[in-house]
């Protein structure tokens, strides 16, 4: 029961006039904890995941023609061999969702008119605004659903995920699709070497629907560092800096990384998440049987993946094919080792990225 402030008494309320009555009403439900039934029961699945990758391959080789590299080089520093690029004209992120959620349509039989909610990780829309999430909508024919965008990088599929598990927790929603996409070439400078071999294209998709049996997303443990973005952003673009030919001949968007300081901190960052959210659930390595990391750096995964006590047949590695596809990682490491992930299988994805923003979700696989 939503207990009447003592103040709030008749003599009070005599001497106010009617408006002011409501108003202060309804400040204070505002205000109050909403105590109406939750169905916490619920656990969000995901275990109907689907990923795209443009046809272009950029190799190491091709790489070589553009900036002072060598394959040597890229694959000792960063476990890249090649990467995809989304080559078409005209062409963005939602067109990889499109892709990734025709596949989806085509082997679960799942329609687009389901479909409540698409949530859709990015860095790279296909506009400033508006966000790329509705255009999915309209492009798949998501007619019944609405959409938003989260910015958070390399943790972007993170965020979303957790979000759209509380909107099927909650009750309101029932089928949720959440996107991890960029197109990273359409930020990259290719003639700065210290970024352009690192990054490439790519997308994947994810189906939450509520589950009452025990599997599906458990925990999560988001974190950011906003004091980070010195370290790792596009320069010009936003509302501080806007668009202008001197920024333009400045390459200034671009990312920029200052990479060594990332590398420091997203070893870090994503032992301590993992650590947090397996801690708190009373696991331990030893229960998951796989890790999945962020694809920015295969030196990166080895590091946290020898941190946190896992041998390398436990964690996900596909980023010699695909190179760092920021949001879109985690959904394609989930498609690439679809085989192989079996239900019940303890599952831990975490990454780290611009913001700072880090992180790591713990899920119990489906299948
Ligand atoms: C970017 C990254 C691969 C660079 O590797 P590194 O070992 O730190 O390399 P450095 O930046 O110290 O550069 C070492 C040397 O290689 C050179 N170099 C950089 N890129 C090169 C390339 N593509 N080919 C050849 N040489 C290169 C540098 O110029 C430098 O030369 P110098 O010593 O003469 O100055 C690595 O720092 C990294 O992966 N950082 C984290 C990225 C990340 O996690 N991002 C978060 C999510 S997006």
């Amino acid at each position: 029961m939503r207990q009447v402030p003592f103040f709030l008494n008749l003599s009070c309320l005599l001497l106010l006039k009617d408006i002011e009555i409501l108003m202060i009403i309804g400040i204070l439900y505002l205000r109050c904890p909403i105590d109406n039934t939750l169905t916490y029961d619920y656990k969000s699945c995901d275990y109907r995941s689907r990923g795209y990758v443009p046809d272009y391959i950029l190799t190491n080789a091709e790489l070589e023609t553009m900036v002072e590299t060598t394959d040597e080089w890229i694959f000792t520093r960063t476990g890249i061999r090649e990467r995809r690029i989304l080559k078409e004209e005209g062409k963005g992120s939602s067109d990889m969702v499109v892709r990734a959620m025709e596949r989806l349509f085509e082997q679960t039989g799942l329609k687009p008119e389901e479909i409540d909610l698409l949530i859709c990780a990015t860095v790279t829309g296909d506009m400033v605004f508006p966000d790329t999430a509705n255009t999915i909508c309209d492009k798949i024919g998501a007619v019944n659903a609405y959409g938003f965008d989260i910015n958070a990088a390399c943790s972007g599929f993170l965020y979303a995920i957790q979000t759209g598990a509380k909107f099927i927790e909650s009750g309101t929603h029932k089928k949720v699709v959440v996107a991890g996409v960029d197109k990273m070439s359409s930020i990259l400078d290719y003639s700065d070497r210290t970024t352009c071999v690192i990054f490439g294209d790519g997308a994947g998709v994810v189906l939450l629907e509520p589950d009452a049996t025990g599997f599906g997303i458990y925990d999560a443990v988001l974190r950011a560092d906003g004091n980070g973005r010195h370290f790792l952003h596009m320069k010009a673009g936003g509302s501080v800096k806007p668009p202008t030919i001197e920024t333009v001949l400045a390459r200034e968007h671009y990312v920029y990384q200052e990479g060594k300081t990332v590398f420091k901190y997203a070893v870090k960052g994503m032992v301590d998440a993992v650590q947090q959210v397996l801690e708190r659930n009373n696991l331990t390595t030893d229960d998951v049987r796989w890790l999945v990391p962020h694809q920015a750096n295969k030196r990166i995964i080895t590091s946290v993946g020898e941190a946190l006590g896992f041998t390398e047949d436990r964690v996900m590695v596909n980023i010699e094919r695909y190179g760092n596809t920021t949001a879109g990682t985690l959904p394609l490491c989930l498609w690439d080792y679809r085989d192989q992930l079996k239900p019940g299988d303890w599952v831990v994805l975490t990454a780290f990225g611009g913001g700072f923003t880090w992180g790591a979700v713990l899920i119990r696989w489906k299948g």
